[in-house]
């Protein structure tokens, strides 16, 4: 048995799956995002750990005996979080997420330094770790001297579930401080922030051993003998190793909280300008490009918050067949946005409103506005080097087929649903954990998933896609300093 966990921004989900990776059960635990001030967005950390607690704790009420055969551990979890831990051990203040934009000053200063480009790869964005660093230095000047340890958020459970401090290169990537290219940490980014190597985990790859259950945890589990931590991934590597998209070209789409759209490439082939990200795998010696959109579902769940409407209820007033864009433009850009405008400033645009729309052409222009978002990831990852054919869906947003629809027409790229089953990121966890538990090949375990169904572009409205997409496109230079 391995079982994988994954701390989502929303929830943790905790999977337990067999040898031969079948499922034998999952639970979760939600989790809430506190939002002190505009643009910030925290969690408390041990919160993280009282949601573990309870969503391994329906583990093993459901399946007991299963949980108590676990030898391996796989971790997965919201990526760039800064989570600053003192000399006992506790964290000094609620960890800054992934969409927290308050350091877009200190983003900007990094970013003009060339050698966080050269070495990273990648734009410095606000999100990322490094610039929330920055920030607490300027702005909570004692919580960053009495900082000893700077841990991405499943690197922090992990130190809860093995008392090391260790992570791995997928997540690292995400921090602005590794050599993406080398896979290690740039000892001379460290210093850019007034931080130096000691700050820092120890790096392993996804797939090796990370750590090993405390024998204390190990016993309130029921698990005897050792239990490996395997590295894990940062959750976006985490999905790809659960959907198999770790060799060249093999794509997804993910719609959730953020949206991402992911492909493996087995190369480092970066290209910052194009705000495509370029991080290291779970796997070693492989790489990935992807474009992140940080409001995806959140941009419906806005939309249920102000019209009083369940998600369902309305995507449900939009029917099953695909309809022509109204000429109602939305900008998904919430809480800014990363691909491919790097922009922590720009907010929301709902434009072209007429006096016939209504609800369901809001709800049509926040889906369609998604879609246009990824199909700027997809310009992105194309200036890259990466073209895509298809990719497969993931995220909650997958179950509207509607929406779905709306992507594939979009983008111009056909949509893979994979069949009954749950191969996201706390699956790839647990691939992980088998990996690192029992040696296994990489390559062997992260197989792709039958695919059920292929939703095609609707080829009748691919052109009113097209001229509402160059739409999407006009509205941002035009508002950015409006907003
Ligand atoms: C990726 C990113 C998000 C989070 C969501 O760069 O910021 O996808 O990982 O959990």
């Amino acid at each position: 048995m391995y079982l994988g966990l994954d701390l989502g921004t929303s929830s943790v989900k905790a999977l337990l799956i067999n040898d031969d990776q079948r499922i034998v059960g999952s639970a979760t635990s939600e989790l809430s995002v506190q939002r002190p001030k505009p643009g910030w967005s925290e969690q408390d950390p041990t919160d993280w750990i009282s949601a573990c607690e309870a969503a391994i704790g329906k583990l093993e009420h459901a399946h007991g005996k299963a949980l108590a055969a676990v030898r391996g551990i796989g971790l997965s979890g919201q990526m760039h979080g800064a989570t600053l831990v003192g000399t006992g051990g506790a964290a000094l203040r609620p960890c800054i997420l992934w969409n927290d934009t308050r350091s877009h000053e200190e983003a900007a200063a990094l970013d003009a330094d060339p050698r966080f480009r050269a070495l990273t790869g990648n734009i410095v964005f606000p999100g990322f770790t490094a610039p929330k660093l920055a920030w607490v230095k300027a702005h909570e000047p004692d919580i960053f001297a009495a900082t000893s340890k700077v841990l991405l958020p499943k690197d922090f459970l992990r130190f809860w579930l093995t008392g090391e401090t260790i992570s791995e290169m997928s997540d690292a990537a995400g921090t602005a401080w590794l050599d993406v290219s080398k896979r290690a940490w740039a000892s001379e980014l460290l210093a850019a922030t007034d931080l130096d190597d000691s700050h820092m985990p120890a790096l392993v790859e996804g797939t090796a051993p990370g750590g090993t259950l405390r024998s204390a945890l190990a016993s309130k589990w029921g698990m005897r003998g050792s239990v490996t931590v395997a590295g894990g991934a940062g959750d976006n590597a985490a999905s790809a190793c659960g959907m198999g998209a770790v060799r060249p070209g093999e794509a997804f789409v993910s719609i959730g909280t953020s949206g991402v759209l992911f492909a493996a490439n087995e190369a480092y082939r970066p290209n910052a300008d194009s705000a495509v990200h370029t991080f290291c795998h779970a796997l070693p010696n492989v790489w990935h490009q992807m474009g992140v959109i940080l409001s995806a579902t959140d941009s419906l769940n806005w939309l249920e918050g102000i019209t009083g409407k369940s998600v369902g209820e309305l995507a449900n007033e939009l029917g099953n067949e695909l309809r022509a864009p109204t000429g109602v433009t939305f900008l998904p850009y919430l809480s800014g946005e990363r691909t491919p405008h790097n922009d922590a400033a720009i907010r929301g645009v709902f434009a072209g409103l007429a006096h016939q729309s209504g609800r369901a052409e809001l709800t049509q222009a926040v889906m369609e506005g998604v879609a246009f978002a990824f199909c700027d990831s997809m310009e992105a990852l194309k200036a890259a080097g990466t073209e895509l054919e298809r990719a497969t869906a993931i995220g909650g947003g997958s179950q509207s087929r509607y929406w779905l629809q709306t992507i594939a027409t979009a983008l111009g790229v056909a949509i893979d649903l994979p069949g009954d089953g749950d191969f996201g990121a706390a699956f790839g966890a647990a691939r992980l954990g088998l990996i690192a538990a029992s040696g296994s090949d990489p390559l062997e375990i992260c197989t792709p998933p039958q695919i059920a169904e292929t939703i095609e572009p609707d080829t009748k409205l691919v052109p009113a896609f097209a001229d509402a997409y160059t739409r999407y496109r006009a509205l941002y230079p035009a508002v950015r300093r409006l907003t």
